[in-house]
């Protein structure tokens, strides 16, 4: 009997599903080619179906999805949806309902894919940020007191406990080792200001790195000296790691250094639970039902996917067939420059992994 994954598609808001659906392509390709099957199973969590009910998920949402074995995301954001309501109520409470407590993060130049940062190439920007994904200022503490007022007072609090810390830090430990790239761990904090927070962190990674992972070299840099190297020397980097908010900044930036939107793909993981890929651009509502948004991210996402199932020769022959499409086939990664509709990216990615 050939394995059987189970995987839970939201297509989610504008081009969305667009390019789940040719993710989906891939997927199954790959999986005919590497002899294992994969279900699909759709859930209607998006803009429109709030708009409808009024509800951004339902309860039972987590649950129900925590019987898959993955989850496959497209994009959360509806133009008639006032920001926050979608991406509090869908994005961010699966991650953590379902604790997916790490969010990983490739930054990774395809050939042929144009990068902003003069001299760069493949060789130098393949490095991997490991963000905290359900903690820090994403908790959400903090409130208004006498709100509207000119004496008002807002606050929003960066929240880590030493659990969140460490089981961060000992996956990003983990993860370098896998990599075995560099056998490089660099944090990412802000040690000279948030003395508290940053602390906790350093001290952690220090102690569980001299104990645990002495064969893994320890770097630190404060945040902002972080984006500085990130576009002077990303060939620095093997794997980041750093608290919430600073990563999803830090990701953004490595995202649009290694082309964009179009090929930037992350995952929501659970290490001991269900995880949930998806490409890190938005729902891009303006090219929807166009057929010329870039399916590479999603496609990217998906890989990761199989890589977490375990299927890690799968997952390399979808980078590789990606990296062979973007360095002998596309013209360019934006939507409507490509050269080719969204499904034809499709078709030739599904094409060169048979
Ligand atoms: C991301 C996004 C989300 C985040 C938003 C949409 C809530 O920017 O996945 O990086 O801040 O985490
Ligand atoms: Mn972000």
């Amino acid at each position: 009997m050939p394995k059987t994954y189970n995987i839970a598609v939201i297509g989610g808001d504008g081009t969305g599903p667009e390019v789940t659906v040719e993710a989906q392509k891939v997927l199954s390709a790959t999986a005919a080619k590497f002899g294992f099957i994969l279900e699909y199973q759709d859930f209607d969590f998006n803009g429109e179906r709030f708009l409808k009910t009024g509800e951004t998920l339902p309860d039972s949402a987590a649950r129900d999805l925590g019987q898959f074995n993955a989850i496959l995301l497209g994009a959360i954001g509806h133009p008639d949806v006032k920001p926050g309501i979608l991406e509090k109520g869908i994005l961010l409470r699966l991650r953590f309902e379902l604790d997916q407590y790490i969010n990983l993060r490739p930054v990774k130049l395809f050939p042929g894919v144009e990068t902003p940062i003069k001299h760069k190439g493949p060789e130098d920007l393949d490095y991997v940020i490991v963000r905290e994904n359900t903690g820090g200022l994403y908790t959400g503490i903090g409130g208004f007191t006498l709100k509207h007022t000119e004496d008002e007072v807002a606050v929003q609090s960066m929240v880590y406990t030493h659990k969140q810390v460490a089981r961060c830090l000992k996956y990003a430990f983990e993860y370098t080792k896998r990599r075995n790239k560099n056998n490089t761990l660099g944090l990412v904090g802000k040690t000279n200001v948030l003395t508290y927070v940053y602390d906790l962190w350093e001290r952690v990674f220090e102690e569980m790195g001299e104990k645990k992972y002495p064969e893994i070299r320890r770097d630190y840099y404060h945040v902002d000296a972080a984006c500085m190297w990130m576009v002077k020397n990303p060939e620095w980097f093997d794997v980041l790691v750093t608290g919430n908010m600073f990563g999803d900044i830090i990701t953004d930036l490595g995202a649009i250094t290694q082309g964009g939107m179009g090929i930037a793909a992350g995952g929501n993981i659970n290490p001991e639970g269900v995880s949930m890929f998806e490409p890190i651009g938005g729902s891009a509502p303006k090219y929807t039902g166009q057929n010329i948004i870039n399916p590479l991210a999603a496609i990217c996402a998906g890989a990761m996917l199989l890589d977490t199932l375990g299927e890690h020769e799968a997952a390399l022959s979808i980078e590789n067939a990606v990296a062979y499409v973007t360095a002998k086939k596309l013209k360019g990664l934006a939507a409507g420059e490509m050269g080719y509709s969204t499904t034809e990216v499709g078709d030739l990615i599904a094409e060169r992994v048979a």
